[in-house]
């Protein structure tokens, strides 16, 4: 490949990354991180963030509506760092329950990961009033908007 040609595709790159944060609305296209597909994503700030971030004791609360690939990843790390899942199960209208999610927030609570729209439930979490609940004891959230980005408008 020429010096030109590989600047034209590094030109391209940076574009479509700039379209896809104006897509979503983020702040900044460097914000913007492309893998293969949401799997790779998640497991890639489990293997990053969780294992490097994560102690014994520390609480991830998942539901247990997620999909298979936001849940296993965590499984793992858990076992790696000995921190530990707790599930929110559906409540009377057979979604997950959003008041024992805020309820199992605690100081111990390090991460969150709850998907926007469920592929199975066609549910919808309040994920700007999830992000607030837990920005209050210092949690981070993963949101699994797979399902979401493409039948909605969606900022982040
Ligand atoms: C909510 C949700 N999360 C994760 C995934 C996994 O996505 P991918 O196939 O891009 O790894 C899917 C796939 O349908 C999904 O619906």
């Amino acid at each position: 490949m020429s010096a030109l040609s590989a600047a034209k595709a590094t030109d391209e790159y940076e574009l479509a990354r700039k379209k896809v944060a104006a897509f979503i609305k983020a702040s900044d296209s460097t914000d913007i991180v492309f893998t293969r597909n949401a799997t790779e994503a998640i497991n890639l700030v489990a293997y990053s963030w969780g294992l490097s971030n994560l102690n014994p004791g520390d609480e991830i609360i998942l539901t247990i509506a997620e999909h298979h690939s936001a849940i296993v990843p965590w499984q793992i790390v858990a076992q790696k760092t000995g921190a530990i899942l707790k599930f929110v199960n559906l409540g009377v209208n057979e979604v997950p329950d959003v008041e024992e999610l805020k309820e199992m927030i605690i100081e111990r609570t390090k991460l969150l990961v709850v998907q926007h729209v469920s592929n199975v439930l066609g549910s919808v979490l309040p994920i700007e009033d999830i992000v607030i609940w837990a920005h209050t004891v210092g949690a981070n959230v993963l949101v699994d908007a797979c399902q979401s980005v493409p039948h909605m408008v969606v900022g982040v």
